[in-house]
């Protein structure tokens, strides 16, 4: 009995040498020191031998059950140590970025205006982009066969309406908003309409075939050209700085009379002269004029009793400008290059 204990102890230090896991320390343990373990056996055993062996055998068997459980103590705390720092969490260490998306260029420079608008009490209207011939051109004076209509070519749908007309057309501008808008509230008015709008054409790096505009309507009894004009400086200011000068001169708009286009001091040069506006120290942004009389009255309004303004703006061209954007083709192209930079 001796002998099987001294064996029993040997295998037991021997198997416990090469144990490495937890898990593997806690079937050892059940196997040897468990109630039905090979150890518990034996002590069980005891009782039954003669008084003298019992004392011999009894002592040596206790005292390998001690020598044993302190050497499983001891793998048991260099194991538990191991685990514990294979499992530590630094909690100071900075977490991980979730990525998230942020507003595309255009987008903040359309929410810049609606404020700056809102904040004068102007309204911020939506319209379709897939408009009638007669909302986007007729009724802002621009009849079938007015040549006004080669500067705004656009994408015509391929369906005819009942007199074999091609009337439905994507938005060439968000003007025709502005015959919608005073249909529905009639005058006074003020209105902002962002949008997007479409023109067939050959595409470069100043021109896209999509584009966003944002248009402004304000109409009321006494609304002359100064109010226009105290309007588009304030803008200018807002965008680009206090510095930013305004520079109007004539151009026509069939819906507007007397049209004028609209520059700011070139944000980028400051008004010096740069690549940026080849030169002149101005950036055209603008279209605007006084309602022609005849877009009042398709919009249901007085001529002799109102007037108002309208202007607008070319987003596109905005954002390419205070972002310093090369190239307008970039805005539309979704690649992730180019919108990670804002
Ligand atoms: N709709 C014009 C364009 O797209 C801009 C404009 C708007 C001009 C309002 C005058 C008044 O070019």
């Amino acid at each position: 009995m001796k002998n099987k204990l001294e064996e029993l102890k040997k295998k037991i230090l021997e198997d416990l040498s090469r144990v490495k896991s937890g898990e593997l320390l806690r079937e050892l343990e059940i196997k040897y020191l468990g109630r039905k373990g090979e150890l518990s056996n034996i002590l069980r055993a005891i009782k039954d031998l003669g008084a003298e062996e019992k004392q011999e055998i009894g002592a040596i068997a206790n005292a390998i059950k001690n020598d044993v459980s302190v050497e499983f103590e001891r793998i048991k705390k260099e194991i538990g140590g191991k685990e514990e720092t294979a499992g530590f969490v630094d909690v100071t260490i900075p977490g991980k970025k979730i990525a998230c998306g942020h507003l595309h260029p255009i987008t903040i420079i359309q929410a810049e205006l609606e404020d700056l608008f809102k904040s004068m009490g102007f309204m911020v209207l939506d319209g379709p982009e897939l408009e009638s011939d007669y909302y986007n051109f007729e009724a802002l004076n621009i009849p079938k066969t007015h040549p006004a209509r080669d500067m705004q070519d656009t994408f015509y749908i391929d369906k005819k309406n009942q007199n074999g007309e091609y009337d439905l057309l994507m938005r060439t501008h968000t003007s025709p908003v502005q015959i919608r808008a005073m249909q529905k509230y009639g005058a006074p008015l003020r209105a902002v309409i962002p949008g997007r709008c479409f023109r067939s054409e050959a595409t470069d790096a100043r021109h896209e075939h999509t584009l966003y505009q944002f248009e402004g309507l304000m109409i009321g009894e006494d609304i002359n050209f100064s109010h226009l004009k105290g309007i588009l400086e304030l803008v200018g200011k807002k965008l680009f700085g206090a510095e930013t000068k305004l520079r109007m001169r004539p151009k026509f708009y069939p819906f507007v009379e007397p049209g004028t286009n609209g520059e700011y001091t070139c944000s980028l040069c400051g008004g010096k002269g740069c690549r940026v506006c080849k030169g002149s120290g101005w950036l055209e942004v603008i279209g605007a004029g006084l309602v022609h009389p005849n877009v009042l009255a398709s919009g249901g309004i007085d001529p002799e009793k109102y007037s108002g303004f309208a202007f607008g703006f070319g987003l596109s061209r905005l954002a390419q400008l205070k972002y310093g954007i090369d190239d307008a083709r970039l805005a539309m192209s979704g690649d992730l290059r180019f919108l990670n930079q804002f």
